[in-house]
């Protein structure tokens, strides 16, 4: 799956579910960690043991793009600096390949049968428009002010 444009309809069902996991939005995010660190163990050391806060932060950040994804040039210079202070944390670009993953079966989860294949389909482009967008941030930090 590559990033690319949503259609209208597709962009009503990402606001649509993720709004119902505003409510839940700790509970959501810790899913999301659960499934990373079931994929890519490894990443387990660059967190706290608490993540809880993180949890939240994460979910946060999925909000903001989530709202301005009618905006793309906006959405993507924010990803690219979130991308750009990832190389800090001990990120590394192969770290995304889990995203899409994890995201997609955390809202499985979170919606049930609420979760239908278009709206599968749906996240599956946010999410790789997401990754696409912080890794080029991560690989040319010094392109944008972090
Ligand atoms: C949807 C993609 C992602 C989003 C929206 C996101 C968002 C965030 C946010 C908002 C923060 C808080 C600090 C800041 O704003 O700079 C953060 C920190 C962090 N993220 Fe991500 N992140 C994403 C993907 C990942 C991935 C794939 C990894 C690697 C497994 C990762 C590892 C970390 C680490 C290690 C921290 C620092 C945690 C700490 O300070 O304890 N992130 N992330």
């Amino acid at each position: 799956m590559t990033a690319s444009t949503l259609t209208s309809r597709q962009l009503e069902l990402v606001r649509e579910s993720f709004g119902r996991l505003v409510p839940i939005a700790g509970a959501a995010g810790a899913l999301i960690y659960e499934r990373i660190f079931v994929l890519a163990p490894q990443t387990r050391v660059l967190f706290d043991d608490d993540i809880s806060e993180q949890a939240v932060r994460l979910m946060q950040a999925v909000g903001r793009a989530v709202e301005s994804l009618d905006r793309p040039e906006e959405v993507r210079e924010f990803l690219e600096r979130l991308g750009a202070r990832h190389v800090r944390y001990g990120v590394v670009p192969a770290h995304f390949d889990v995203l899409t993953d994890a995201v997609t079966w955390a809202l499985g989860e979170g919606l049930g049968e609420a979760f239908t294949s278009e709206v599968r389909e749906a996240w599956e482009i946010v999410c790789a428009t997401v990754a696409e967008a912080m890794v080029a941030g991560m690989t040319a930090t010094s392109a944008v002010a972090v």
